[in-house]
């Protein structure tokens, strides 16, 4: 079989960890590679936030692992010329770096980042262009299949975006106006990849490895890129993963101490949310909510030994 590539980065294969701001911190990546992820996002990263930072910060405000890698940087921001500074910010310790173009937040939409590119071609292709330009790291971009209803012009921005020079396009199959809501469009991703000649990566609602491996069916996607799910249950990268109580408890210990081994913050309130999350496929009666009043690591550990 053909190796997986963006770019010049081989992958082990299509499952890709979707950026998720609050989420992807370190440990949680970590966690997620465990479990036999092949690709990893970064939370998005604000450029015009970034550049304020000195260059000698960014290696530790990134804290990428080289057990995690490959890792793909995500980059929100509109302004051209702190897009360019932040590409060579992180360029040093990121195998890819990636264009934030669907992000659904009111604060980016009004500055004109995130889901809003996608009314502004120009602006997209002034933007992208540079990153391009500015880097010999492969540059991708992460879409929605466009802002409404009425403009769904994915198919047309994916071929402008090849031609800027992008490595790979991953697609959240919803318009930005749809937020969550209804179930994504996969007949466009098809119809992307279609005419796509590099790696397209197919996203949205997937809750299974075997659903991932439907979504590649049918869209004929390259890749297949999980977010919500993968917040709650990081083992749907794992194939053979079996939910029961005591596999589900087990990870959730063995996530504590890679948040204890990985995570610089070391943050009571960032583990006992991780646990919470992951905490939905446990069948007992005591309430998962009951974990953020922990306020040591003993205590989420007496907490799950209270798991009936
Ligand atoms: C908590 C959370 C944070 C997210 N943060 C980002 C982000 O930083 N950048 C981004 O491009 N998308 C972000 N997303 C969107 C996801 O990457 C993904 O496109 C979306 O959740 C659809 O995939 P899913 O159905 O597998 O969750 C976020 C989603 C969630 C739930």
């Amino acid at each position: 079989m053909e190796k997986l590539k963006i770019g010049n980065v081989e992958i082990d294969n299509p499952f890709v960890l979707a950026p998720m701001a609050a989420v992807n911190c370190t440990s949680y990546r970590l966690f997620c590679k465990k479990h036999g992820v092949g690709l990893i996002y970064t939370q998005m990263i604000d450029a015009d936030k970034l550049v304020l930072r000195k260059d000698d910060e960014v290696k530790d405000f990134l804290n990428i692992h080289k057990d995690e890698r490959p890792v793909s940087v995500q980059l929100i921001g509109a302004n051209t010329e702190n897009l360019v500074k932040a590409v060579k910010m992180v360029e040093p310790y990121a195998d890819i770096i990636d264009y934030n173009m669907g992000c659904i937040l009111e604060d980016y939409l009004a500055l004109g980042c995130g889901g809003k590119l996608l009314t502004n071609f120009d602006r997209v292709k002034e933007n992208v262009s540079a990153m391009v330009k500015a880097t010999k790291k492969p540059i991708t971009c992460k879409i929605r299949i466009g802002w409404d209803g009425q403009t769904i012009n994915g198919v047309a921005l994916c071929q402008m975006l090849e031609e800027c020079g992008v490595a790979a396009i991953a697609i959240h199959g919803r318009t930005v106006q749809q937020g969550y809501g209804k179930r994504v469009n996969w007949t466009i991703m098809k119809q992307i990849k279609e005419r796509a000649k590099i790696p397209i990566m197919a996203n949205g609602d997937v809750t299974t490895y075997q659903e991932g491996l439907d979504l590649l069916e049918k869209t004929g996607c390259d890749f297949v890129m999980i977010g919500r799910e993968a917040q709650h249950a990081p083992w749907v990268f794992n194939k053979d993963f079996v939910r029961t109580n005591d596999s589900v408890k087990a990870e959730i210990l063995d996530f504590i101490d890679y948040y204890q081994k990985y995570e610089r913050r070391n943050s009571i309130q960032e583990l006992t949310q991780h646990v919470y999350w992951m905490f939905r496929d446990i069948k007992t009666s005591l309430r998962a909510k009951w974990v953020s009043e922990c306020t040591t690591v003993e205590e989420v550990k007496e907490f799950l030994d209270r798991i009936d």
